[in-house]
């Protein structure tokens, strides 16, 4: 799972497409189905559970390579990647810091599954709230930048120092930024996990996960991961090799795409809240230009539309009302009744996560033809307002 430095001059969307499969074999890595190898002349035995084998091991090495790290490891989803990975560094009688306004699914997990296992937490929503919430028998800090679905951002730097000085681990989701837009290592960032059914899979047909990291934490990371199952197999390997060759393209327009879009919705009178970190009236805008090359394809927004926030769903035409993100398809999600569902109410508005919030994934496609199905459905939804109240004066 090492990365050979051999390919370390390459531009990361070159290593995109050449890094981490053998070329003599073919363009395209073969997949190799075999559950079972032969063992008495090799050191180490592939076996599909032990993430050793030659598919997980060529994708896991373009993976580590693209986010600047030594090691990855696949998994066969982002939960497994993530819930892997915090139970290989924590043991009953440890506190750990988490960020506020984690992804739904990470939140529930750690607080539902945490106290059960007799480890205690703490939210933080900044440098400093972390480390007054820091305490002697913390652990690591779990972090995402930018959050999802409210696109807050962190400082990756700051954390980072905060944390070494401390003497703990920081484990960060990267999945919104993608390693094209944020290499989190870079800043001192210890594990990088993602969902790779998002960006790295791109085109909403796969489901896997990655953990990213120095080789040391990725063997502790792997020697649970043994334990608990969650590898991904060969024909996902090869469908995630297959998507990341064209990550860097995809993602630089989904940055353009996403950006056009968010200016957009900044100028239209029907737009309360908007939030995108391109944007220059975002909290994070400088943070975030200084520790990303692009801003992403994910915006979060609320009309100010009294009408139901499902109604404006139902008249997009070519933005799809559909889970997920990180596609070539441009789609859209009301938060606090899919991601965010399964968090309580207190803390999903603590978090800025309110009912009317729009989480959009933005596609691939035309930008003009983003922006008139947005146009057409903000007009239509404001037609339907105002016969509405003519009927009922
Ligand atoms: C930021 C983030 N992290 C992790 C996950 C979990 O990934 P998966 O659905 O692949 O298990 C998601 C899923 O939506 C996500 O949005």
């Amino acid at each position: 799972m090492t990365q050979p430095n051999d390919f370390a001059w390459l531009d990361r969307a070159s290593r995109c497409v050449a890094h981490g499969h053998d070329p003599a074999l073919g363009l395209v890595q073969p997949i190799y189905t075999s559950t079972s190898y032969h063992y008495l002349d090799e050191a180490a035995q592939p076996y599909p559970r032990y993430f050793s084998t030659p598919n997980q091991e060529s994708v896991a090495r373009k993976i580590a390579s693209i986010e600047n790290a030594e090691a990855a490891v696949l998994f066969n989803s982002g939960m497994a990647a993530i819930s892997t990975c915090v139970l290989s560094l924590v043991k009953p009688g440890d506190h750990i810091l988490l960020l506020r306004g984690l992804y739904g699914g990470t939140h529930s997990f750690l607080v539902s599954e945490l106290t059960k296992w007799g480890i205690d937490f703490d939210f933080a929503a900044d440098v400093d709230e972390f480390s007054v919430k820091c305490r002697p028998n913390t652990v690591l800090a779990y972090i995402e930048s930018p959050t999802n679905p409210c696109l807050d951002i962190l400082d990756l730097r700051a954390m980072a120092q905060f944390a070494r000085g401390a003497g703990i681990l920081t484990i960060i989701d990267n999945t919104f930024a993608s390693p094209i837009n944020q290499n989190p290592i870079d800043f001192g960032i210890d594990l990088v996990v993602h969902s790779g059914t998002k960006y790295l899979g791109g085109h909403s047909d796969l489901t896997c996960g990655a953990v990213v990291g120095s080789e040391r934490l990725i063997e502790r990371v792997v020697s649970q991961a043994r334990k608990y199952g969650g590898a991904l197999n060969p024909q996902d390997c090869h469908l995630l090799e297959r998507s990341i060759k064209t990550l860097d393209v995809r993602v630089t327009r989904q940055n353009d795409n996403a950006m056009a879009v968010a200016a957009f919705l900044q100028s239209h009178l029907a737009v309360k809240r908007i939030s995108y970190p391109g944007l220059n009236s975002h909290p994070g805008h400088l943070l975030a230009k200084a520790q990303m090359r692009g801003c992403g394809g994910m915006l979060a927004f609320e009309l100010s539309s009294e009408s139901p926030v499902r109604d404006f769903l139902t008249k997009l035409k070519l933005i799809t009302p559909a889970m997920s993100l990180g596609g070539v398809e441009s789609i859209i999600t009301i938060p606090a009744l899919t991601s965010h569902k399964h968090v309580c109410e207190e803390d999903r508005l603590h978090s800025g996560v309110t009912p009317n919030l729009m989480r959009l994934s933005i596609g691939i496609e035309s930008p003009r033809d983003l922006i008139a199905d947005l146009t057409q459905a903000i007009e239509s939804c404001a037609q339907g307002s105002k016969s509405r109240a003519q009927h009922e004066s």
